[in-house]
């Protein structure tokens, strides 16, 4: 089975920059694969995913090459792959109804009419569970709370069925309870859709919790890749181990300091 995304030895040095932001990266993303990219700040993550998704600024050096394989053609956005990121307000256009931005995807890559896009607008909104789906569909992003936001945004990402589906911090912004809703829906959705995931987070309990395989990155650079739970039981690098230990000692310290006289 050829690969869905591959990258082979691929640099990246944004423009006026002089250090690169990606040295050497390789790596390959099966059919419905789940990989995450965990890394602290500045590691690289995000350049990694907008490398991916073709949205790098003018002017951007690059070397390597990023591929499609089971694609006999390049890869487009929307239709190959969808996009969510961190900050809900930037995954949404503020002035356009919900209906209109979920259903302008699916016009647009699918060739769909305005009354098709609209019930397949719905469909989505259905599908990530937004309540009201009917009126949510001329309402406004600002109507919305972050976690709903999201919700959208995922549907508007989803809508002309991509193979893969790129998740850049898309629940850092969010708190606890609702970051574990939309971690399931996103889970949920990866399965019945059939898509591979991208799902970048400086989270390691959340990669563990969502991916198979886990890559790990620091100072722009790939230190390790491996199946989630090795990388959890027996990390390879050093960088990885100590990534875990740090979590394993901040998970702990409430119970420390709670245990203290
Ligand atoms: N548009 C840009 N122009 C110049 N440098 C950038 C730009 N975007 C990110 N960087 C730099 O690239 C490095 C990697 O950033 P980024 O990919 O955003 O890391 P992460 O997502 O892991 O926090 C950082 O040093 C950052 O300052
Ligand atoms: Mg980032």
């Amino acid at each position: 089975m050829s690969a869905l995304l591959d990258l082979k030895a691929v640099s990246l040095t944004y423009p006026r920059q002089l250090t690169p932001a990606l040295s050497d990266i390789s790596l390959s993303l099966a059919p419905g694969e789940k990989l995450a990219i965990i890394g602290e700040s500045g590691s690289g993550k995000s350049t990694l995913a907008r490398a991916v998704a073709n949205l790098l600024p003018r002017g951007t050096r690059t070397r390597g090459t990023i591929s499609w394989p089971a694609l006999d053609r390049p890869a487009k956005p929307g239709v190959d792959y969808g996009m969510v990121f961190q900050d809900p307000g930037s995954n949404l256009n503020p002035v356009l109804r919900i209906g209109e931005q979920i259903g302008e995807a699916a016009q647009h890559h699918l060739g769909l009419s305005r009354k098709e896009a609209d019930a397949l607008a719905l469909d989505l909104l259905t599908k990530v569970q937004i309540p009201q789906p009917e009126a949510a569909l001329r309402a406004y992003p600002h109507q919305f709370s972050g976690g709903q936001r999201q919700r959208i945004a995922i549907a508007a990402a989803i809508s002309a069925n991509p193979r893969l589906l790129i998740a850049d911090e898309a629940t850092s912004a969010l708190d606890t309870l609702v970051q574990a809703e939309i971690v399931r829906l996103i889970q949920s959705l990866v399965k019945s859709e059939n898509m591979a995931l991208l799902f970048i987070t400086h989270d390691i309990a959340l990669a563990a919790q969502l991916a198979d395989r886990i890559a790990v990155m620091h100072q722009g650079q790939l230190v390790e890749i491996a199946a989630a739970e090795d990388l959890l039981s027996a990390p390879a690098s050093t960088y990885a181990q100590h990534l875990l230990d740090t979590y394993i000692d901040l998970a702990d310290a409430p119970r420390i300091s709670g245990g203290q006289p």
